[in-house]
């Protein structure tokens, strides 16, 4: 079985300055999602964007925004990143006492339903609700900040999350998040992920956002078995 590797950039390293601009040259380079990562200050140390970054991407690209809420209490705030432009939604494993009303939340807005999970938190914990994922997302570093080194203990979970959804739920998407570069993209691809989140390996470069991508994209053999 063959699987195309899609990639999607975190704007978390672009110019906010021109986040159009950033985002339409990574639209161009071939970008399969935006994604946004959302923080709060509680459940992470650090405070992003919300849903006027959401609203203000989905102006300047028709490509799926996957949203990464790094945030306690998501299900306050669903309904408002569905209505500026969330393709996908991504919550915690750790934030979500009742996921399986929380997943059916999301897919009751006509969004893609992710979970994240955080590098302590065990894969096999999913059991019980992956039959409704589109995407799980393993953190490969700690959620917080870009431009952290990948933790490489986490490529037994992304090969034990393959597993579970090759097993269960076929369709489900399985991203990977955090040190991802040319270096460990073909790791992590070969573990089992399908989505690779980059925002230091992509928005920074000097070679522009064009190349990076395409480094990227070649560091993986694009399609893998
Ligand atoms: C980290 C965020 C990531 C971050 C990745 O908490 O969820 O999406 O932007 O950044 P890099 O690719 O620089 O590690
Ligand atoms: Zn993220």
């Amino acid at each position: 079985m063959t699987r195309p590797i899609r990639i999607a950039p975190s704007i978390l390293s672009a110019d906010f300055a021109h986040l159009g601009e950033q985002v339409r040259e990574a639209d161009i380079a071939g970008a399969d999602f935006i994604h946004v990562d959302v923080m709060d200050g509680h459940f992470v140390p650090n405070i992003t964007v919300g849903p006027l970054v959401v609203r203000a991407v989905r102006g300047v690209t028709d490509l799926p925004i996957s949203v990464h809420l790094m945030i306690e209490e998501p299900d306050r705030y669903l309904a408002d990143f569905a209505k500026a432009g969330a393709s996908v939604l991504t919550v915690h494993w750790e934030t979500c006492p009742h996921l399986h009303r929380t997943i059916q939340c999301v897919k009751g807005m006509d969004v893609l339903a992710g979970v994240a999970l955080n590098p302590a938190t065990p894969a096999g914990l999913l059991v019980e609700v992956l039959s409704y994922l589109d995407l799980v997302l393993v953190m490969t570093v700690n959620p917080g900040f870009g431009g952290q080194e990948f933790i490489p203990g986490t490529l037994s979970k992304i090969r034990q999350a393959r597993q579970m959804i090759n097993d269960l739920q076929p369709a489900c998407m399985l991203e990977v998040d955090g040190g991802i570069n040319t270096q460990t993209a073909p790791r992590v691809v070969a573990a089992g992920a399908d989505i690779l989140v980059a925002g230091e390996a992509i928005f920074p470069c000097e070679e522009g956002v064009d190349a990076a991508m395409r480094r990227l994209r070649e560091s993986t053999g694009g399609v893998h078995s």
